[in-house]
């Protein structure tokens, strides 16, 4: 692959030939194993067109006994597997790395059960959260988690990553969210950890491990997740700022005056409005007025129209006078709100159409953080455009480096700074995104080397031939 120099293919991995091939048509039928050129096309690169993998083979079960059936074969024959769901990932985790075979969950995508009491939703782990969303809105419940992927992804995948987003200040992690889970272990071993309760404190709680695994561990086949009841009073004002220090006090002030209505606290800088503007058609800047340094988003949802409205106002109110933001406008319908959001979640889609990006995904404490979006401005000088962006609320920097092709030089002036200076302010190198293919070798810049290799033991004991996901998350090695 592409961004895989410096890899060599596994060589206890076997190379996948007819008879392997035969057997797959033998549990799935013929129209679920692929060898198609476009359909594999599509699966071996990821969607930033960062990494390209050469498999051969994909395959899409419809139930959790062919996934079994999938592993165990694998695993016996030593090939290596990129369990996929919605192909959305950022970290180069969803694509072969050589030739590994790419099982998709994407034909499992059923709604197992719905409990309108206790709004706990149990389903396949290839259902697209856009979905489950629209569902849940017909039972007057909602997703406790929204990203702007929400089209493509699979709650597999969200799982998987442990994905983060835009209402994690609200809803809080998938790690308290996602009740239960059945996975597949590289042996074919089914898992059945699918509980609905609350609180189970009976012994380890193994579900943990494979939230936030990136296919490392398993093939998750179900998904238990408890979602909130849907509130219909939302609100959505677009803010400006003059500096970051007044974006941080806002913060802090948005949380204790709108606390219970608070449900999504978003920053980009203006570099990033620029980027939106001029790659994204049909956008244009809710403060045109002029470009401000700093744009926040606050969104309250509650369950009381006029007392979330006026609470809302009174907050603005007072951040104008106190100087925290110096414009802003409140959306007043559903078409402008969506069109402030598309802003702030076209991000991702307006730098991939700019040309290269160098994405990093970092937790930091919110005072330090624009500092280094500051100090590799000034590192990069004319060479290249940084852009800054993310979950405020959750101390989530996303730092994107944009340049109109791919330049060793910048990537050079960028790591491993980015990660050392992650690491001195005791911050993390993938708050939300995960570490894949790309970051699986710096892993050690935000866990301690005994901590790593614990991990290292989990998977050998999980996957002893580490047939799963191979050449993520975790470095060579520590493996072999
Ligand atoms: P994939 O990309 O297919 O896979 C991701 C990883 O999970 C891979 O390592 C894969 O091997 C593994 N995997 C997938 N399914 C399974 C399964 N069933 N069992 C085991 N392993 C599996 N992330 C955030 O956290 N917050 C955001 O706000 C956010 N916004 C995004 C916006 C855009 C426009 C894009 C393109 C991506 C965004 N992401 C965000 C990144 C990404 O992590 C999420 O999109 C999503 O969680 C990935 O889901 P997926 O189904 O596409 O997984
Ligand atoms: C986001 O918050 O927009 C996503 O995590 C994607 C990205 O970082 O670009
Ligand atoms: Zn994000």
């Amino acid at each position: 692959g592409s961004m895989a120099s410096g890899l060599r293919k596994n060589p206890t991995f076997a190379t996948l030939n007819l008879d392997d091939v035969n057997y797959f048509k033998g549990i799935l039928g013929e129209k679920n194993v692929i060898q198609d050129e476009d359909r594999l096309a599509t699966a071996n690169v990821d969607w930033m067109h960062k990494y390209k993998g050469s498999s051969k083979l994909l395959l899409r079960p419809t139930c959790t006994e062919e996934v079994s059936q999938i592993l165990k074969y694998c695993n016996s024959r030593r090939l290596a597997v990129v369990p996929q769901g919605g192909n959305t990932g950022l970290v180069g985790g969803s694509v072969p790395v050589f030739d590994e075979v790419v099982v998709n969950l994407g034909s499992m995508d059923k709604i197992i059960s719905f409990d309108k009491v206790s709004g706990i939703l149990v389903c396949e782990a290839g259902s697209i959260l856009e979905n489950l969303d629209a569902f849940l809105a017909n039972e007057g419940f909602i997703m406790p988690l929204d990203l702007g992927a929400k089209g493509s992804c699979h709650i597999g995948g969200n799982v998987s990553t442990n994905a983060g987003g835009l209402r994690m200040i609200r809803y809080g992690s998938l790690h308290g969210n996602v009740l239960g889970l059945e996975a597949v272990l590289a042996n074919g071993t089914v898992l059945d950890m699918l509980g609905t309760l609350r609180k189970d404190n009976t012994g380890y709680d193994l579900k943990q491990l494979f939230i936030g695994s990136e296919g490392s561990l398993g093939i998750i086949t179900k998904v238990s997740i408890l979602t909130p009841p849907r509130l219909f009073s939302t609100n959505l004002a677009f803010l400006a700022c003059n500096d970051f220090f007044s974006c941080q006090k806002l913060l802090l002030e948005a949380k204790r005056k709108l606390g219970e209505v608070l449900s999504a606290f978003e920053f980009l800088d203006s570099q990033s409005m620029e980027m939106v503007l001029a790659h994204l058609d049909g956008t244009r800047n809710p403060l045109p007025s002029s470009l401000y340094r700093f744009y926040v988003l606050i969104e309250t949802t509650g369950s009381d129209p006029s007392y979330d409205r006026e609470k809302l106002e009174a907050f603005l109110l007072q951040s104008m006078e106190g100087g925290l933001i110096c414009d802003g406008a409140v959306a007043q319908d559903t078409n402008q709100s969506s069109s402030f959001w598309h802003i702030r979640e076209g991000l991702p889609e307006a730098l991939s159409k700019a040309g290269t990006v160098y994405k990093y995904d970092l937790s930091l404490p919110v005072e330090k953080m624009y500092g280094l979006v500051e100090e590799m401005r000034l590192r990069l000088g004319q060479s290249a455009k940084v852009v800054g962006y993310g979950h405020l609320g959750d101390g989530n920097l996303h730092l994107n480096i944009s340049t109109p092709e791919y330049d060793d030089s910048v990537l050079r002036k960028i790591e491993p700074f980015v990660y050392e200076w992650t690491s001195k302010h005791k911050g993390s190198i993938s708050a939300e995104h995960g570490l894949g293919l790309m970051k699986a070798n710096e892993i050690h810049y935000s866990k301690s080397p005994e901590t790593v290799q614990l991990m290292a033991s989990i998977k050998k004991l999980l996957d002893p031939n580490c047939i799963l996901n191979p050449y993520k998350v975790l470095p060579q090695s520590v493996l072999h």
